[in-house]
C-alpha cells in the first residue's frame, strides 16, 4: 500500500516530464550537442573584410560546404559590442528579433589596429576585439584582460537555409546556393531535419533546418548567472551530466525545483563574475534556445579546448558556454562591466530599465483563485483593517469573468464592479482583474468577435484561424506581432470600452506564454503562423508573452491619456520585459523547497534587468502548515514584488484564520515591508534611471540581519 501511495503522491505532486522535450527529443539540441570541439570549419575571409562607420563586416566560409556567411562587428557606447553572423545569401531573409532592443543604441568610436591574413584587430575605448581568421574566433580583451572568447571552442554550427530534397528550386541568381544538403550534413544525424513530432503533434518545419549555435566562454570565471526562468541554483550548473538549461517559455504544471527545465520565460542574458571583472552576455533571439555549462579545466579531460592560446600555452581556467537555437541568426552582445553597476546600466542600455512601479503595487496584494463574489472581496479586505493588516491591492482571477470572457464580469457574483472597485478605493486601495492572452471563440462575445471579423487572430499553417484549448474552451489567441492587434487590443483597456474598470484597475496577464491546453508541450504549435509580421510562431515564441504584456502597458497608458503609470503583472516574459511589466514566478507549492528556490529565481530574473519581481507567497499548489506561511511571508516582505496567491482547490488561508502567533508573525512582515516602502521606491526609481539593480542584494542583508527572534 505505501508503495502505491508514493505512486500516487509522485503522480499528484511532481511535474510530468513526459509533457516536455528532454534535449534528446529535440533534433537542433541533438545536433548542436553532437557538435565535437576542435578544428572548426569556419574562417574568416580576411580579404573581404571593410571598415564602414559602425564597424566591420568581413565573410565566414565553412570549409566543409563552402557556405558563406556574413560577420558584422560593432563596438557600441558604454563598453559593449555587438557580433553578428548571418547567412550571405539566404534563400529566404531570416528572422531578426525586433522587439527585445530598445530604438538608440549609439555606435561607439573604433580603429583596425591590426589586419593582417591572420585576423583583424579593433579597439574602442580601453577594449579589444581580436579575430583570428583560421578557424574563427573572437576575443574581446578588456584592458589587457581577456574576458570573453566566442567559438574558442570550435562549437559554432550555422544550418543554412536548403530546399528540401527531392523538392529542388533553382533560385534566381545571386540567391544563394541551388541545392544545398553538402557534404558535412548528409553525414549528421537526419532524423526531425524537414519534420518533428513529439506526443502526437507533428511540427511540420517547411522551411527545414535553420538552427544556430556557438561557444561562448568566460575567461578566468568560475561562476555563471542568469538565463531566467529556471527552478535551480543562483550559480549554474553544469550541464555535462543533464539536459542543457533550456529558454523556451512553457506553462509547466506543478514543476521541480533544481532543475534546468524550461519554465514560463526566457531571457538569454548571462553573467559571469571574476576578482576583475564582470562580464555579461546577451544572445539576442527570440526563438526556442538551450545553453550547455562546462566549467574548464576539467580535471577528467585534459585540456578539451582548442585554439585558446597558442599551442604550448595552458588554457586558463574558465566557464565555457554553448548556446544554440532554433532558427534566427547568431547575434550577440557582450557587455564589459567591470562592475555589477555597469553591466546592468550597459544591459538596460540596449533592453531597456524597469518602469518605476507605481507606490501602491510595492506594497501588499491579496490574491487567491478566486475571491468568490463582491461580498467575499469586501469580507476579505474589511478584516485587514479588522486585524490591523496593510494591504494595498485586490486581485480577481478567472472566476470573476463571464466565462472566462476577458474584459467581462459574472453578472451574478459581480454585479457592481464599480461599487466594488469604489469600496476598495474608499481605502486607499487598488483592484487587479485578470485578462489571459487566449480568447473565447464565441460570436457573442464582443472582443472575440471583432478581433475575428478583422482576421487579427494568429493562424495555422493552413492560413485559418488557430483554435485551441484553455480555460474558456476553444479559444483564439491574437496575433501580437500585427500593429493592428495590438492597437485593438489596448484600445479595449479605455474606460468606456472595458466596462466596470476605472483607473485604478490593474492587470494581471497571464498564460501568455501562450499556454495551449492540447499543444504541443502545452503551448502553441510552432508552424502556426503570425499573418502580422508573415513569420511562423517557432520565431517569435519567446517574445510573444512580452508583446502580449506591452500591449496592457500601451493600454493603461492609452485609458488615462498617458497620465497614470501602469501596474502589469505578466507570467511570460522576455529580454525587454522589464520596460512594461512585473513578474511572478508562475505555480510553486506549498513546500519549504520552493521557498528556497524562489530567492535565486528572484535573483536571476534580477540580475537580467528584471527587478519588479516575486514568488507567490505560501505556495500556489497544496497548503502550507503555519510554520511555512509564517517563514513565507517574512522572507518575501524583502522580495520585490509581495503578494499571498493561492490554487482553487486550497483551503483559504487569509492571515487571520490562523493561531494568534501566526498573524502577529504575518504582521510584523507586512509591517516591516511598508516601514521599508521609501527605501523601496527610492532604489526602483535609481533602478529606472540608471538601470542599477540593488533592490534584491539589499533584501538578502537585511532578511539576514532582520529576524533574530
Ligand atoms: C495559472 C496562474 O499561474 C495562476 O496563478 C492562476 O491562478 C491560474 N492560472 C488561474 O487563472
Amino acid at each position: 500500500r505505501s508503495v502505491a501511495l508514493a505512486v500516487l503522491l509522485t503522480l499528484v505532486s511532481a511535474v510530468d516530464r513526459g509533457n516536455f522535450k528532454s534535449c534528446q527529443q529535440s533534433s537542433f539540441c541533438r545536433r548542436h550537442r553532437a557538435v565535437k570541439p576542435g578544428e572548426s570549419p569556419y574562417t574568416l575571409l580576411t580579404d573581404t573584410v571593410t571598415v564602414n562607420d559602425a564597424g566591420l563586416v568581413g565573410d565566414v566560409i565553412n570549409e566543409n560546404n563552402r557556405i558563406v556567411f556574413t560577420l558584422e562587428i560593432y563596438p557600441l557606447k558604454d563598453s559593449t559590442v555587438r557580433i553578428k553572423i548571418n547567412e550571405k545569401n539566404p534563400i529566404k531573409p531570416r528572422f531578426e528579433d525586433p522587439y527585445a532592443l530598445v530604438k538608440d543604441i549609439h555606435g561607439e568610436s573604433f580603429e583596425v589596429v591590426d589586419q593582417s591574413a591572420q585576423g583583424v584587430t579593433v579597439k574602442f575605448g580601453s577594449h579589444r576585439a581580436v579575430v583570428n581568421a583560421k578557424p574563427l574566433k573572437i576575443d574581446i580583451y578588456n584592458g589587457n584582460d581577456l574576458v570573453v572568447s566566442t567559438n574558442a571552442r570550435g562549437l559554432l554550427k550555422f544550418e543554412h537555409y536548403r530546399n528540401k530534397p527531392g523538392n529542388e528550386e533553382q533560385p534566381a541568381e545571386g540567391e544563394g546556393e541551388p541545392n544545398a544538403l553538402p557534404a558535412d550534413d548528409q553525414e549528421e544525424d537526419k532524423d526531425g531535419l524537414w519534420e518533428e513530432s513529439f506526443k502526437g503533434h507533428t511540427d511540420t518545419k517547411p522551411l527545414g533546418p535553420a538552427s544556430v549555435g556557438m561557444d561562448i566562454s568566460f575567461v578566468n570565471s568560475k561562476h555563471v548567472y542568469g538565463i531566467p526562468e529556471h527552478a535551480d541554483s543562483f550559480s549554474l550548473r553544469e550541464t555535462t551530466s543533464t539536459d542543457p538549461y533550456r529558454l523556451y517559455n512553457l506553462d509547466v504544471f506543478e514543476y521541480e525545483v533544481d532543475n534546468p527545465m524550461a519554465l514560463y520565460g526566457s531571457v538569454p542574458v548571462m553573467l559571469s563574475q571574476t576578482a576583475r571583472h564582470t562580464t555579461a552576455v546577451f544572445w539576442h533571439n527570440s526563438a526556442e534556445t538551450w545553453i550547455d555549462i562546462k566549467k574548464l579545466p576539467d580535471s577528467n579531460v585534459v585540456s578539451s579546448i582548442t585554439g585558446f592560446f597558442s599551442s604550448g600555452e595552458t588554457d586558463p581556467p574558465q566557464v565555457s558556454t554553448h548556446w544554440f537555437s532554433e532558427s534566427g541568426i547568431i547575434d550577440v552582445f557582450v557587455m564589459l562591466g567591470p562592475k555589477p553597476m555597469d553591466v546592468f546600466r550597459q544591459y538596460a542600455g540596449l533592453t531597456g530599465s524597469q518602469n518605476l512601479p507605481p507606490l501602491f503595487s510595492l506594497g501588499y496584494h491579496q490574491c487567491r483563485w478566486n475571491y468568490n463574489d463582491e461580498e467575499d472581496v469586501r469580507q476579505v479586505h474589511e478584516n485587514f483593517d479588522k486585524h490591523d493588516l496593510p494591504l494595498d491591492v485586490m486581485w480577481l482571477d478567472i472566476e470573476h469573468t463571464d466565462g472566462k470572457r476577458y474584459f467581462t464580469w459574472d453578472h451574478y457574483k459581480f454585479p457592481n464592479p464599480l461599487e466594488m472597485t469604489a469600496n476598495l478605493t474608499a481605502r486607499g486601495r487598488k483592484l487587479v482583474t485578470i485578462i489571459d492572452v487566449h480568447f473565447k471563440r464565441d460570436s457573442n462575445y464582443f472582443f472575440y468577435k471583432e478581433v475575428h471579423d478583422r482576421d487579427l487572430f494568429v493562424h495555422t499553417k493552413d492560413g485559418n484561424e488557430f483554435d485551441g484549448w484553455c480555460w474558456p474552451g476553444s479559444s483564439s489567441y491574437i496575433d501580437m506581432t500585427n500593429p493592428d492587434a495590438r492597437e485593438h487590443y489596448s484600445d479595449t483597456y479605455r474606460l468606456d470600452r472595458y466596462k466596470g474598470s476605472t483607473l485604478d484597475t490593474f492587470t494581471w496577464n497571464d498564460m501568455n506564454e501562450p499556454s495551449v491546453f492540447n499543444g504541443p508541450e502545452i503551448t502553441m504549435p510552432k508552424d502556426n503562423l503570425h499573418p502580422g509580421i508573415g513569420v511562423e510562431h517557432r520565431e517569435i515564441h519567446n517574445a510573444y508573452g512580452m508583446l502580449f504584456h506591452e500591449s496592457t502597458y500601451e493600454g493603461h497608458m492609452k485609458r488615462s491619456d498617458r497620465r497614470l503609470r501602469p501596474f502589469i503583472l505578466t507570467r511570460a516574459f522576455y529580454a525587454g520585459t522589464q520596460r512594461s511589466a512585473a513578474v511572478w514566478t508562475g505555480d510553486n507549492t506549498a513546500e519549504w523547497s520552493h521557498l528556497r528556490i524562489s530567492q535565486p529565481m528572484l535573483l536571476s530574473l534580477s540580475v537580467t534587468g528584471i527587478t519588479h519581481v516575486g514568488a507567490d507567497v505560501g505556495g500556489f499548489f497544496g497548503n502550507p502548515d503555519v510554520n511555512l506561511l509564517a517563514r513565507w511571508y517574512q522572507a518575501a516582505a524583502f522580495q520585490p514584488f509581495y503578494r499571498a496567491h493561492a490554487h482553487l482547490d486550497t483551503k483559504r488561508r487569509e492571515p487571520w484564520l490562523f493561531d494568534a502567533e501566526t498573524l502577529r508573525i504575518v504582521r510584523k512582515s507586512l509591517r516591516q515591508r511598508y516601514q521599508h516602502l521609501p527605501l523601496w521606491y527610492t532604489l526602483f526609481y535609481e533602478n529606472e534611471l540608471t538601470g542599477k539593480i540593488q533592490s534584491l542584494f539589499f533584501s538578502h542583508s537585511v532578511v539576514c540581519s532582520s529576524y533574530n527572534d
